[in-house]
């Protein structure tokens, strides 16, 4: 074969591979496959963890690139978001919602387009979507009601601060919690929606504490909630005799308030990014993938966190 004819050959092979390339191949740089992942908000340590351990779990596949999106808390631009990798082509989204009912849609046509969807940690409206990963967030509440009961005898007043109530886990979370407690002593005598945030929580709970002098117990759908409630009624000196009870259980954020004696439980509420990342695989290799992968969850008092919490039943 003379130099001419090899090099047209190798022109045409150099064409084949990158010319059949999709837009978003392109952007994964010699990866095979490219993931778009639609990240709510970076503003929670919890997040931030989602998306190192879906980084951690894809850096061990060469063959898939993660483009991450974060839509800082703002559910118009997880849509434009979602939109954006429909249009560049990716070959699988993971979309970790804001809210429910608004973000169906955008996942709907996503799906219809022929592109998988994986659904991490809060759920949408219908079956539009390829998985669902998640814990199960009635369970947690029922645990948390349950456990703060055993605790309480049963008596006593409670705040419950709720997560942002148009997404699922704040739903599940609360009708666990009241399914758990009802029909015992226990009485909720302030509630508000914190929307998952630190610092409104701190907020409600300073109302709180403004309007009633006793207060047993402060259920909070996650850690930041239960830590912020717990400042508040530090400041005013009134965090003594008052349990904290959170949602997250991250090693340094919700186990360190229980190791610090400033929470006295906390659930676990796993990320989900590994096992994401394990189902993209599949999805992409062309294998069946369940509907829904439901994860665990553990209970962590100070009695056993040096043990590593205890499994839910
Ligand atoms: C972070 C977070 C977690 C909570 C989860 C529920 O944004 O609020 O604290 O467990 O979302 O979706």
């Amino acid at each position: 074969m003379n130099r001419k004819i090899l090099l047209a050959l190798l022109a045409f092979i150099i064409c084949l591979t990158g010319c059949s390339r999709s837009p978003a191949s392109k952007a994964g740089a010699g990866a095979r496959w490219v993931i778009g992942m639609s990240q709510c908000n970076l503003g929670e340590p919890w997040r931030v963890q989602m998306n190192a351990d879906v980084a951690a779990a894809a850096a061990r596949h060469p063959e898939i690139k993660v483009i991450y999106k974060d839509a800082q808390n703002d559910t118009l631009r997880q849509r434009a978001h979602i939109e954006e990798f429909v249009s560049a082509g990716v070959n699988l989204l993971i979309v970790s919602p804001k809210e429910a009912q608004p973000l169906t849609e955008p996942v709907a046509r996503a799906y219809r387009a022929g592109i998988p969807v994986i659904v991490l940690d809060r759920a949408l409206v219908g079956e539009e979507y390829t998985t669902f990963i998640g814990a199960d967030n009635r369970r947690i509440g029922r645990a948390a009601g349950e456990w703060i009961r055993k605790v309480t005898g049963g008596k006593g007043k409670l705040v419950e601060l709720k997560g942002l109530m148009t997404s699922t886990p704040g739903q599940d979370r609360h009708s666990g919690f009241r399914e758990a407690i009802q029909g015992s002593g226990l009485e909720v005598i302030f509630e508000a929606d914190m929307k998952w945030l630190e610092p409104e929580s701190r907020k409600e709970m300073e109302s709180a504490l403004a309007r009633f002098a006793k207060i047993d117990v402060v259920y909070a759908h996650n850690d930041p909630g239960a830590h912020g409630a717990y400042l508040a009624a530090q400041a005013s000196g009134r965090h003594k005799g008052t349990l904290f009870v959170g949602i997250d259980a991250l090693p340094q954020e919700g186990q360190a308030y229980v190791r610090q004696g400033m929470l006295s439980a906390t659930f676990l509420y796993p990320t989900g990014g590994a096992e994401a990342i394990d189902t993209a695989l599949k999805i992409l290799q062309g294998q069946p993938a369940p509907k829904k992968i439901t994860l665990g969850s553990r209970l962590f008092t100070p009695e056993n966190i040096d043990k590593g919490g205890e499994a839910l039943q």
